[in-house]
């Protein structure tokens, strides 16, 4: 009996050794820790497969937002964390998953990436809610997003266990860096898949990559719920009827780029597209999507084949309409903008979350929006503080939207 006990002991003890030789490896600058997975891996899964019970106990003592950050002030900012997820796409399929720590990686000269712009990616969040667990928020949607903007620009999409699974273990292998609950922060996170394999006539590659990093923000405009000025853009379009503006590709951000900092130079930290064939119908702003209350209390979106769809706005509809509140998407005239039609305007994206825009230039004039003297109404403050409450787990989540990390 004794002897079996023993030789116990000393196969755990060997196990034990391995897996902290993987993690003493994993933390050195230039390594990159295997993580096998496969397409029916769960997130349980991977904690045993990545090495032994010793990994997962080390992991789950990391103390949430441990890091020695100023967490009220964090701004929008890259910041360095400790690790990233890299999955690599070979010989037609997705590898295994890979963390590494050094944030440089090497790509080839030919990379249709760098070259003709193959390339798309997400953003999402994950928040440290009330009871003490970190949650991501509506990873699924991501996952569905970015399987669209593969198909767009002929890249070849992942499953959503394996974006989720990405994801999650990113996520997992940053648990200092998660702002703490109450703080008001988020560990924002951006996956991007990007054609590696080299090409020089116009082809899709044959090979990709998906890295997912993760990094603390606050909102994306200082003081959450604090109104901006936006411009409307007059002299560039950010994406043609039948382009890609419903993809998250990569060169939509490059397209608005001059404009952006243009109007960020002339004093407005938001700028507001419409659409490219007429001019007149409102898209959305650079990195966000336009929302509106009219005067009969309706929530209205624009509905166009141009633009995003964006995650907080389908989540902020499906919270107005579990208020009671009419749901509009349709066409909007910059006229109705202008014109005082809508008595509440705000941007809505992850990053952003609801910014309330309190007055809106358009070709040398500007439009107020709501009652001067408050600068929130009272529905969007309603909804804004729904959907916070629902990601900092002080509200039920009735909707399934938030998936747990482990
Ligand atoms: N529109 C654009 C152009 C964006 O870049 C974003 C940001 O992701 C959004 C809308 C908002 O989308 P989501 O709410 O899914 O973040
Ligand atoms: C996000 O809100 O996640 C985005 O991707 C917008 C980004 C350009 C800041």
């Amino acid at each position: 009996m004794n002897m079996i006990v023993t030789i116990f002991v000393i196969i755990f003890i060997i196990s034990e050794l391995k897996a902290l030789k993987q993690i003493s490896s994993s933390s050195s600058s230039s390594s990159s820790s295997y993580i096998k997975s496969n397409n029916n891996n769960n997130n349980n899964n991977k904690l045993k497969s990545s090495s032994s019970s010793l990994y997962a106990i080390l992991k789950t003592n990391t103390v949430v937002g441990s890091k020695n950050l100023d967490w009220p002030n964090l701004g929008f900012e890259y910041r360095q964390t400790d690790s990233f997820v890299k999955i690599d796409y070979k010989n037609g399929q997705w590898g295994d998953i890979h963390t590494r720590t050094n944030p440089y990686i090497d790509i080839h000269i030919g990379a249709t990436a760098l070259h003709y712009g193959q390339a798309c990616f997400e953003g999402l969040k994950a928040f440290h809610c009330k009871d003490g667990k970190v949650r991501i928020f509506r990873g699924k949607e991501n996952a569905a997003r970015i399987a669209r903007s593969c198909e767009r620009i002929c890249m070849p999409p992942l499953s959503e266990q394996k974006f989720m699974n990405a994801v999650n273990i990113a996520v997992s292998q940053n648990l200092a860096y998660v702002p703490p609950y109450g703080s008001g922060g988020a560990l924002y996170i951006r996956p991007v898949l990007f054609g590696t394999g080299p090409r020089i006539g116009l082809q899709p590659a044959d090979e990709y990559s998906l890295v997912v990093m993760v990094l603390p923000v606050a909102d994306y405009y200082k003081g959450g719920l604090k109104p901006v000025t936006a411009v409307v853009i007059d002299e560039y379009d950010r994406a043609a009827p039948r382009g890609v503006g419903a993809a998250k590709v990569a060169g939509n951000y490059a397209a608005d780029l001059l404009p952006n900092m243009g109007a960020k130079k002339a004093g407005y930290p938001i700028a507001l597209y419409l659409d490219a064939k007429t001019n007149t119908y409102v898209e959305e702003f650079s990195t966000s999507n336009f929302l509106a209350i009219d005067k009969n209390g309706a929530y209205v979106t624009p509905k166009s084949d141009a633009i995003l769809a964006s995650i907080t706005n389908k989540s902020l509809m499906e919270l107005a309409a579990d208020e009671g509140m009419k749901v509009e998407m349709r066409p909007i005239k910059i006229d109705e903008v202008m014109n005082g039609v809508f008595g509440e305007i705000a941007a809505c994206g992850t990053a952003v979350v609801v910014t309330p825009v309190n007055k809106i230039m358009y070709k040398n004039t500007v439009a107020v929006i709501g009652d001067k003297n408050t600068s929130v109404g009272p529905t969007l403050k309603k909804l804004y503080n729904r959907v916070r409450s629902l990601q900092q787990g002080e509200e039920e989540d009735k909707f399934g939207w938030m998936t747990e990390v482990n």
